[in-house]
């Protein structure tokens, strides 16, 4: 058996921030609006630290102003929720991201409530998840891993997946239900499994093209996967360490070396779609930009 593609995250990632930067351009120069985004973290837990620093970064590659407001742990709710209403006034930010999780003692639902659907670059608000359940894709932010994975499935098998049968592993509200959602908008026949669902290899072997988003290391295996089928792994799982080791090694929710052996394409982890999720927060926060100028928001 031929091995599958080996999906390059890196290249895809960079051809969407290329042309994110090219539009961000134009935009400065058509029309003065230089796209802002405002990356608000709170507390110090070191695994959110990172991700923040690699936002505010890749925005400041493709040449967005970035905001970066590191609050306290202990920052009340009533303090964050004026922050973001504060953001929302702001004409020099046109995308708004908190990241999760917040402490316990503030509630993520009524910040992401606060947060205007017209800057809620996350697609995280209930006015976009509404937009995105109508089919509404070209109004609604749509979560940025689920929108980059969805682009590694078009470039594989183009726009339209008529006739094909996708299933979506993990059922959560950031993978899972938006993932669902754009393969349905692209005409696949979508059924969502989780943890509960009878006999998952057998509903994950139905699959042509199959996304794996539950959290659990390796779970899925070469025998699971129907012969051709594409296979987007969202998982990000740290296995323990091995002798000797302080880290442990980074890896999906597919066993990738199985994987290989029996599908058409498959996305590795690390090197996958964690590396889309980053490009897409920048495409949004382009799309708002445009739109706040008057502009029709380029697609990606
Ligand atoms: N925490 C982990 N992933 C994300 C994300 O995509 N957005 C936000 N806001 N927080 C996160």
């Amino acid at each position: 058996m031929a091995a599958a593609v080996r999906i390059d995250g890196k290249a895809a990632a960079a051809a969407v921030l290329g042309r994110v930067a090219e539009e961000a351009a134009r935009l400065v120069a058509e029309a003065g609006v230089v796209p802002g985004l405002a990356v608000v973290i709170v507390g110090e837990d070191p695994a959110s630290q990172v991700y923040v620093a690699s936002k505010a970064k890749r925005a400041e590659e493709c040449g967005f102003r970035s905001f970066r407001h590191a609050l306290p742990a202990e920052t009340s709710e009533a303090d964050l929720l004026a922050l973001v209403a504060r953001l929302n006034a702001d004409p020099a930010v046109h995308g708004i991201l908190v990241q999760l999780p917040l402490p316990r003692h503030i509630s993520d639902a009524a910040v992401i409530r606060a947060i205007d659907p017209d800057k809620d670059v996350d697609g995280f608000h209930p006015v976009n998840v509404g937009r995105l359940a109508a089919g509404q894709t070209a109004e609604a932010f749509v979560p940025c891993t689920p929108a980059g994975a969805m682009i590694m499935v078009r470039d594989i098998l183009g726009s339209d997946l008529s006739g094909l049968e996708a299933v979506v592993v993990g059922r959560s509200n950031i993978v899972g239900k938006p993932m669902a959602q754009l393969l349905l908008a692209a005409n696949a026949t979508v059924t969502i499994a989780h943890s509960r669902t009878k006999d998952l290899p057998a509903v994950c072997r139905r699959a042509d093209v199959l996304v794996a988003a539950v959290g659990r290391p390796e779970m899925i295996r070469g025998d699971w996967i129907k012969p051709g089928a594409v296979v987007i792994d969202v998982g990000i799982n740290r296995l323990p360490p091995e002798a000797g080791a302080s880290k442990g090694r980074l890896v999906g929710d597919v066993a990738f070396d199985e994987a290989m052996t029996v599908a058409r394409a498959v996305t590795p982890v690390p090197g996958g779609v964690g590396l889309m999720t980053v490009a897409l927060l920048m495409g949004n926060t382009l799309r708002s930009a445009a739109r706040a100028a008057g502009r029709e928001p380029p697609a990606f």
